[in-house]
């Protein structure tokens, strides 16, 4: 039987989503009460990393712990597949040996040619092109403090990356639009614009973006694979602050998320992140109980 993959958000209906957010919230009450659940049970994820991570690689490990399994991490510096052995051997081979198979690189299409060599489910943790496992604790966190999303509005602002894109496929599964505020030449992909121009508005002005707006999300000016262009996107990005001033044309109640690590000052203000409406420490949390619900959905139903 071919396992089911979360490569992209798209790899889910929104019903399955929008159950798996449930699931999430249950899970969260479930550990707060001290509630031990164990599905997982000598179960293992291996966890190839390709670039550096602190939520992504401590929320898996410590699911697969509380849930009874454990977690292999692979650094692409000790593995073979860092001296070039091919990604179709290394998906059949590992995939032989553990239950699931958690992948954060750079191009997209790595995780793309894993998982259909794979016999075992394979998560994106984040490429170059999307961070779906974020959306999943990002919209946790709006139902939590807000009850549903959908009909919402939600503003990115800054760079068409990785996390844009992935708003742009939940703006379609969880039924929000969003207004994307970017610089010229950072528009997010074409061919994602496309496919989800019924629920997305381009723009290039930060505050009309950000008016009326539920949520105001943003992320770092340079991702990882760029930092050799940070000194250009700096000054080009610099508009593009979430600071009081933007947030003070969205709703009264917009929430202010980030999925970290943040730079205080580049692209938000310390007094946005540190403030009232930032629900950016539930956002980091969230990760844990959201990849939790993950791994029981592609494991065990
Ligand atoms: N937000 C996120 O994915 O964080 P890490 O890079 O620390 O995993
Ligand atoms: N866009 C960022 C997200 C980090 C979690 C990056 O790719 O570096």
């Amino acid at each position: 039987m071919t396992p089911r993959h979360f490569v992209t958000l798209l790899d889910l209906s929104s019903d399955e989503l929008e159950r798996l957010v449930q699931r999430a919230i249950e899970l969260q009450k479930m550990r707060r009460a001290g509630e031990i659940y164990e599905p997982l049970k000598n179960r293992v994820l291996g966890m190839i990393f390709e670039k550096s991570s602190t939520r992504t690689r401590v929320s898996f490990e410590a699911g697969m712990t509380q849930f009874g399994g454990s977690a292999i991490f692979l650094s692409s510096r000790d593995t073979q597949l860092g001296r070039g052995e091919p990604i179709e051997d290394s998906a059949r081979v590992l995939s032989s040996m553990v239950d699931a198979v958690m992948i954060r690189t750079f191009e997209h299409e790595m995780v793309e040619r894993f998982s259909a060599y794979s016999s075992v489910p394979v998560i994106n943790a984040l490429t170059d092109d999307f961070h779906p496992c974020q959306l999943l604790a990002d919209m946790q966190t709006y139902v939590e403090q807000r009850g549903s999303i959908r009909g919402k509005t939600v503003t990115w602002i800054g760079d068409g990356n990785n996390m844009c894109h992935s708003y742009m496929n939940a703006a379609l599964r969880f039924g929000f639009h969003l207004n994307i505020a970017t610089p010229e030449g950072y528009e997010p992909n074409p061919k994602i614009v496309a496919a989800t121009r019924s629920h997305i508005t381009l723009m290039r002005d930060p505050k009309e973006a950000a008016s009326a707006a539920d949520l105001i999300v943003t992320d770092v000016w340079a991702s990882m694979g760029q930092e050799e262009e940070s000194s250009a996107r700096n000054s080009v990005f610099q508009p593009y602050q979430v600071n009081s001033q933007l947030m003070s044309v969205a709703n009264q109640d917009a929430l202010f998320m980030h999925c970290l690590p943040a730079h205080r000052g580049e692209e938000v203000s310390a007094e946005v992140i540190d403030g009232p409406q930032s629900v950016v420490w539930d956002e980091a949390e969230n990760r844990l109980h959201a990849q939790k619900a993950l791994l029981e959905f592609l494991l065990i139903s």
